[in-house]
């Protein structure tokens, strides 16, 4: 019996809270983990940006991204080490650079998912390129985007197609708001989309590896106040708790992202999925407060378990198994959407996972109850507050998220005791 040390990398850019909780809660696990005749334990270092040969080995098991999406140096790092020596990313770098919100309405789509009505329309304005001239001249046909948006239906968003942030999003009422905002898109590529209007009820479901959780969202709350702290069995029954959860899965299995999150709004009983391209969530405390611990300990969970058990990297999207179920039109939506989901538990593990956790992850708990009440953990929640809010605000901000954290606390030791 040896013992062996896996490495995982966090590849980070603006990121401060959830990795400094991250690192101290790993550390205090003190992880040594029988494993196929092994002790294995578990080393998180930061990844550095610099100069690499092709050729070079990675040293890490599994890689934490979350900053290719834009920054390409450290893409192609993580794409070479995948080639060469079959790392484990959190997300595919390849789906994340391609699949953006067009591909995923229009897979999703296929599968029966009831996406709003979406229209691509070309570009207000254009890069002045060589061939602009001859390309439009020939083949560009004038159109009337009133006519396009009437066949839309208003209202409707005017969106990218492969937006995030909120970016270039607004809405618009009747066709000469849709002109309005059309000239206003510039060089921006835009979808129209039926606005799901009127919605009573709109959550995020954030899904990391096959763990999920609902979160109410307020998109006119400001933004410290968009994630309520609202339980899922005060705004979702039983079963459109499950049917958000295969949804997620399902999306997140088909696009090779272990850690996405959906957005999906609820008119007349149904439930629309609008915004599922998310492969680089929102893991700040400042947004997630109340919910932060859920997800460093979800993070925690899944990486300790792609690290020690050398999950295989999927390069290859395979789609034709999600699509042969989706030829089953005589099955109601919800049993494709079960099939898919079922897909989705293979590809991602879920029994082997959860036992795994029961296993060797059992004071993961009581270490992050313990953690989340520590100096480091305040300290990490307030250098974050600071990055984003002016100076005189940064003590009030900081006393919220971490009141916020701490109610967390309460419910789960409550629940343990
Ligand atoms: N079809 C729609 N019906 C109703 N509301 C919509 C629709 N599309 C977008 N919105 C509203 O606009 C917001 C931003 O749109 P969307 O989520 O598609 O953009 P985004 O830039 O990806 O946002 P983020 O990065 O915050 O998730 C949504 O959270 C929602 O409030
Ligand atoms: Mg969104």
């Amino acid at each position: 019996m040896a013992n062996v040390t896996r490495h995982i990398g966090l590849s980070l850019g603006a990121d401060i809270c959830w990795p400094i909780c991250y690192e101290q809660i790993v550390g205090k696990l003190k992880l040594s983990i029988p494993w196929q005749g092994d002790q294995v334990g578990v080393d998180v270092e930061r990844v550095t940006i610099e100069p690499f040969d092709l050729r070079q080995s990675c040293k890490y098991d599994v890689v934490l991204d979350r900053l290719t999406h834009w920054f390409h140096t450290s893409r192609e790092w993580i794409k070479k080490s995948i080639v060469l020596d079959g790392l484990y990313v959190l997300n595919n770098p390849w789906s994340v650079q391609s699949n953006e919100k067009h591909t995923t309405y229009a897979a999703m789509m296929r599968l029966g998912m009831p996406i709003p009505n979406t229209w691509m329309v070309p570009p207000k304005s254009y890069e002045a390129l060589p061939d602009l001239k001859p390309t439009l001249t020939k083949y560009a046909k004038l159109f009337d985007l009133g006519a396009v948006g009437a066949k839309v239906g208003y209202p409707l968003f005017v969106k990218p197609y492969d937006g995030g942030g909120w970016k270039g999003v607004s809405r618009a009422a009747d066709a000469a708001q849709l002109r309005q905002r059309y000239e206003e898109s510039g060089k921006l590529v835009m979808h129209l989309q039926q606005a799901v209007e009127p919605f009573d009820g709109f959550v995020r479901c954030i899904g990391l590896g096959p763990q999920t959780t609902l979160v109410r969202y307020d998109p006119d709350a400001p933004l410290h106040d968009r994630y309520t702290m609202d339980r899922p069995k005060a705004f979702v029954t039983d079963e459109e708790a499950s049917l958000l959860r295969d949804t997620t899965l399902t999306i997140n299995a088909f696009f090779g992202w272990d850690f996405n999150s959906c957005e999906a709004l609820r008119k007349n009983g149904v439930w629309h999925p609008i915004d599922f391209a998310n492969p680089c969530p929102d893991s700040q405390v400042t947004s997630l407060h109340y919910h932060f611990p859920w997800l460093v300990m979800a993070n925690v969970r899944w990486s300790i378990f792609c690290a020690v058990t050398k999950r295989k990297f999927r390069p290859n999207l395979d789609w034709a198994p999600f699509f042969e179920i989706a030829a089953r039109q005589d099955l109601p939506y919800r049993e494709r959407l079960r099939g898919y989901a079922k897909i989705a538990a293979e590809r991602f593990e879920t029994a082997r996972f959860e036992e795994f956790c029961a296993k060797h992850l059992g004071h993961l708990d009581e270490v992050a109850y313990e953690f989340f009440g520590t100096p480091v953990a305040r300290d990490a929640v307030r250098q974050k507050t600071a990055a984003l809010f002016p100076a005189h605000e940064v003590d009030k901000f900081t006393e919220l998220f971490w009141q916020r954290i701490q109610k967390w606390r309460s419910e789960t030791g409550a629940t343990r005791k």
